[in-house]
């Protein structure tokens, strides 16, 4: 199937059924020629959440991020849609917004040309003596985006499929935490030198739970008891089921009500999901937490875990932001070790594919959605 530095044996162990499979090779996490390969077959072709509603809020807000080297800009515009576009100025090329904020114009710093907030070019100044230059042939290339439950994604691709028919199942089992109507109110930030699958893997198996969380998350979500559904979309679940609870609450850092609507197994249990390639989310019932994974290249990504919890929780008077990001954190930081421990062992040249447990799925399932997307047209 001619992937560079990957044999056909070790995509033919990626492959079979789950009970027979093995992990991806080693390649597939360290070579730069299957990164740069990614890039074409899977990061510019499906989608990818850059923001939350609640991050652009009003008219006029924006952010910026950089989306593999492209900058990009989510903007609020002043008729009230919220579009995302290149903010790549376009007379000499220099990008025309960094970080966030509110503002009605796009200024340029090198010549000060100014767009509006739909990416027109509104002025340009000096330019008369330019044979037929008129702003308004002007805007910048706009980027197509989808919103789902308050998350903003976006695709390069114009003929991919729309995202929504393709993750209806997961939109079902998601729909009693009302995810749009959650808020960010703390955002974790590492840098991490792991290729972004090795997150990924971590995130969606409950297997660790017996040695990398025993005191945090395998008391009251046992790995044996983790569950995943088996599915035919571009995503994955995994449930852990929760113990009666004798003690505190993990989850709940507040003391609030549980978020309205949930049925009895979904107020007790932990879910994790991710919208292949790489949209993660965790869900618990008192809230969310988003990881926005940014690949940086083979070896690095860059990692925010936005903290989300009920819009209802803000307006109480004990509300501590702090308090709500203290488990993810705790968590992460089991993680890191974790994956750090995997990224050791993966950058050695005698390691070798190694079998899945079944209560791997959900690797197994993004394994073969990411070989799939691989080999695609090959
Ligand atoms: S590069 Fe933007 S105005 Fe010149
Ligand atoms: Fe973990």
């Amino acid at each position: 199937m001619n992937l560079p530095g990957i044999k056909d044996i070790e995509l033919e162990r990626v492959t079979q059924p789950l009970e027979q499979a093995h992990t991806l090779p080693r390649a597939a996490y360290v070579s730069e020629d299957i990164y740069t390969l990614e890039l074409e077959q899977v990061m510019y072709k499906n989608w990818i959440p850059v923001a939350r509603l609640e991050q652009v809020p009003e008219p006029g807000c924006y952010l910026t991020l950089d989306f593999f080297g492209q900058p990009i800009m989510v903007v609020h515009g002043t008729d009230g849609e919220v579009r995302v576009m290149s903010s790549v100025c376009l007379h000499r090329a220099a990008p025309i917004a960094s970080g966030c904020g509110k503002r009605h114009l796009f200024t340029c710093p090198y010549h000060a040309w100014s767009y509006d907030t739909q990416g027109q070019l509104i002025r340009a100044p000096l330019m008369d003596g330019a044979a037929d230059f008129c702003e308004k042939d002007h805007q910048l290339p706009q980027i197509r985006s989808e919103i789902w439950e308050g998350f903003v994604l976006i695709n390069l691709d114009p003929q991919a499929p729309a995202l929504q028919p393709q993750i209806k199942g997961l939109t079902e089992y998601f729909k009693n935490f009302r995810l749009a109507d959650m808020r960010i109110v703390k955002t974790l930030e590492y840098d991490s030198g792991w290729n972004w699958k090795v997150l990924v893997e971590n995130f969606m198996e409950a297997y660790h739970h017996i040695a990398i969380h025993k005191q945090t998350f395998e008391p009251t979500y046992h790995a044996r008891d983790s569950q995943i559904p088996d599915n035919s979309g571009p995503w994955s679940i995994l449930h852990m089921p929760g113990m009666e609870r004798t003690g505190e609450d993990p989850t709940n850092t507040g003391g609030f009500p549980a978020i309205e609507g949930l049925t009895d197994w979904q107020t007790k249990d932990l879910f994790a999901a991710v919208i292949f390639p790489h949209f993660l989310f965790a869900t618990h019932a008192h809230g969310a937490a988003w990881y926005q994974v940014s690949p940086v290249s083979a070896e690095r990504l860059h990692l925010k875990i936005h903290v989300m919890v009920p819009q209802a929780y803000l307006t109480q008077d004990d509300f501590d932001a702090d308090a709500a990001g203290e488990l993810a954190a705790l968590v992460h930081d089991e993680d890191i070790f974790a994956n750090d421990t995997v990224w050791s062992g993966l950058t050695a040249p005698l390691t070798q594919q190694g079998r899945l447990s079944p209560l791997e799925k959900s690797i197994w399932q993004c394994n073969q959605w990411w070989t799939r997307q691989m080999t695609a047209g090959a």
